[in-house]
């Protein structure tokens, strides 16, 4: 893991948006992986700017999103489906049909998992974006997920569903469960970009790269991945030791 420490959360997004787009041109028919989220909102808008000013073209790549909530309908403003939408898709010029969330309306929500987790994994390289939750969770896996977990559908802890409600008008409004990538999907991927910042995140991050490897902190699983860089602002680093940043 290599970790990167900015001033601010827009400088680290301008680091990670940087690091996304080397590890792309490095592999012409990589995937990108997405989170949603407030975490990469920096990131997307550093890498929008820099695919318009560079002149990249991304419009043969494929995308995944992380996850979805369930029992949502995709034209809702806060399902994945309009989020990747408004803060991916449209700002990198990516072509809707290549971009694919899991489908959380769907009637079988078990069966549309599995086919998820084999549309990510036939694939191929994948250059995957992630956030961490404050209780360490990466995708909507939160503590307990094996770390060779795959795309299933997942229940959200009551720290998860108050953290997200600041995007409902309550948190009775957030949706209980989600299909999410499982651990193991997401350390598929050939490059790993972690992108956090604030205090709120501070001890999970410090936790996932300090502390042991457990299932209690689901991000500590990315120690073990070749290629994991982590961009941080100074409050998400605050408990780090002073070396690893
Ligand atoms: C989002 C996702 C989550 C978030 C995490 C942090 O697709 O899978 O793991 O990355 O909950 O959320 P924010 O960035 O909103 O603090």
């Amino acid at each position: 893991v290599i970790v990167s420490t900015a001033s601010s959360p827009d400088q680290a997004g301008a680091l990670a948006a940087t690091a996304v787009l080397e590890a792309l041109v490095a592999e012409p028919r990589a995937a990108l992986g997405v989170a949603t989220g407030g975490s990469p909102q920096p990131l997307y808008a550093s890498l929008a700017r820099l695919v318009g000013d560079e002149g990249v073209d991304l419009r043969s790549r494929t995308a995944y999103a992380l996850d979805e909530y369930i029992g949502m309908p995709p034209d809702h403003p806060e399902s994945y489906h309009a989020v990747v939408a408004r803060d991916v898709t449209g700002p990198l010029r990516l072509r809707p049909e290549l971009v694919h969330v899991p489908n959380g309306a769907a009637e079988d929500p078990v069966a549309a998992a599995a086919a998820y987790e084999e549309a990510v994994r036939a694939h191929g390289p994948r250059v995957q974006v992630i956030g961490i939750g404050a209780n360490g969770h990466i995708g909507f896996n939160e503590p307990g997920s094996a770390r060779d977990s795959v795309t299933r559908v997942v229940e959200l802890t009551a720290e998860t569903r108050a953290a997200n409600s600041r995007f409902f008008a309550s948190v009775d409004e957030v949706p209980t469960h989600a299909i999410s990538q499982g651990i193991g999907t997401i350390l598929a991927a050939s490059t790993i970009v972690l992108i956090a910042h604030g205090a709120t995140k501070a001890e999970a991050v410090a936790a996932a790269i300090t502390g042991p490897e457990t299932t209690d902190v689901p991000a500590s699983f990315l120690r073990s991945h070749p290629d994991v860089r982590v961009f941080l602002d100074e409050a998400s680093a605050s408990l780090l030791p002073q070396h690893t940043h």
